[in-house]
């Protein structure tokens, strides 16, 4: 079979090296898809996945018998509808589906309506009413643009005045544009974050294993908020025990709740966890895709087949008892251009990936391009350096003796990706 990835991330030249490993798939195709995934299969750069007509005639001109998408703008804009409306195989969620990630207070509502446990709020579409909420709570709160802001539209607030200045900022200075018109304040969750995915035709689901990313930019997360600098899997915080709550208080709900609302959901759902002292797991956020960097992590560390999966839940057949098997341990240290998440400069030469990859070692592209016969620096996360072990720490290991071996002039990546699951 031929399979389309829609995407240009790390996350979907990982997809597709795991895709093209299937021996049921013949070719993997990308659009636009990024340098690395070129070593995959062919992609199409000039097919960006929100143009949905382009990304349907490229299905049809193709001729493929699935079509796996990454990100979320593409879910967001409707690529999946369009996509079976022409009679393709999709994995990816509906437009309406899509609204669990796209717009905050769509999921904080259908959360409460389905007793899912999650962080208390409230929703507002006004500046002054949000400033005064603030005021009168007194209280560390976050608040959070309604829709996508490419994970940038969170504010930590510590008091009240952080509060007001984000309110501002994001709803008179307009900072994330219309997605910020409409803002979620939330009651401030104490714990240890993880992640955790569902993959579903709408009624049965398969879970992947547990996994947990590192989001701020700097060493002992300080800094900014990133896309992701890191990831490692397993998740020691996600126990047992606390994994079948998870799956029993939130996954099943929130696919049944879904369902019964009329949004049959056809993909991974991702579920941002929120783990307290006592092992009480509570949502953060839904996402309606794979993370990144957690599936370079993820799918490095599987074995087995992913295509059945994924056609499963296009299909809507999918086998709730597949039975996955996981290598021991994975970890992804991601490189990034100097500066991110804020102005870097790109066309930095990118030398030594030949030499840091072998049996343990992968490397992934994000925000690379083809120059020459190299590669050079074309975006803020650069490479996910992703690596297998018998243990997190011997992956850990692997993965920055692989990053020690690549160069491009202003890298930087985090020294303590994984810490949190080895200084246990
Ligand atoms: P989000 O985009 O909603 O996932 O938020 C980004 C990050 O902000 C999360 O990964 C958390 O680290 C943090 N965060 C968001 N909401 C909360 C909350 N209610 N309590 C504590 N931390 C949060
Ligand atoms: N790693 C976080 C995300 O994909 O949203």
């Amino acid at each position: 079979m031929k399979v389309l990835v829609v995407g240009s991330a790390g996350r979907e030249h990982a997809l597709a090296w795991k895709i093209a490993q299937s021996p049921k798939v013949d070719e993997v195709i990308g659009a636009p898809g990024n340098a690395g995934m070129t070593r995959i299969g062919r992609c199409f750069p000039g097919v960006s996945g929100t143009d949905c007509d382009a990304v349907v005639a490229l299905a049809r001109e193709e001729e493929v018998d699935l079509v796996v998408v990454g990100p979320e703008d593409p879910l967001a804009a409707g690529v999946s509808d369009r996509l079976r409306e022409a009679g393709f195989a999709v994995f990816g969620v509906s437009q309406a589906a899509a609204q669990l990630e796209s717009s905050k207070s769509f999921a904080k509502d259908f959360m409460q309506r389905h007793g899912i446990p999650t962080a208390a709020y409230a929703t507002f579409d006004d500046a002054a009413a949000a400033s005064a909420y603030v005021k009168a709570q007194g209280v560390a709160c976050v608040v959070k643009a309604d829709g996508l802001a490419a994970g940038k539209g969170v504010a930590m607030c510590e008091t009240p005045a952080d509060a007001e200045a984000a309110i501002a900022e994001m709803m008179n200075d307009r900072r994330f544009g219309d997605a910020g018109d409409r803002i979620v304040i939330e009651e401030w969750m104490q714990g240890e974050e993880a992640s955790y995915y569902a993959i579903t035709d709408g009624e049965n689901v398969v879970t992947l294993a547990t996994s947990q990313d590192h989001k701020r930019a700097l060493d002992g997360d300080r800094g900014e908020n990133t896309g992701g600098m890191g990831a490692y899997s397993p998740a020691p915080v996600l126990t047992e025990a606390c994994e079948k709550r998870v799956l029993e208080e939130i996954v099943h709900p929130a696919i049944r709740g879904m369902r019964e609302e009329g949004n049959r959901y056809q993909g991974v759902l991702y579920v941002g966890l929120m783990i307290d002292a006592e092992g009480v797991p509570r949502v953060v956020e839904f996402n309606v895709r794979f993370g990144d960097p957690e599936t370079q992590a993820l799918l490095v560390r599987m074995q087995g087949d992913l295509v059945p999966l994924l056609e499963g839940a296009a299909h809507g057949r999918l086998d709730a008892s597949t039975a996955l098997a996981w290598g021991d341990a994975a970890v992804c240290v991601v490189m990034a251009s100097g500066g991110y998440p804020r102005a870097y400069e790109s066309g930095k030469a990118i030398r030594g990936v030949e030499d840091a990859e072998d049996d343990h070692v992968v490397v992934f592209h994000a925000g690379t391009k083809l120059a020459g016969d190299g590669f050079e620096t074309a975006g803020g996360r650069v490479l996910g350096v992703t690596a297998r072990g018998s243990d997190v720490r011997e992956a850990r290991d692997r993965a920055y003796a692989a990053v020690s071996k690549i160069h491009f002039e202003g890298a930087f990546s985090r020294s303590d990706i994984a810490s949190r699951a080895l200084d246990r």
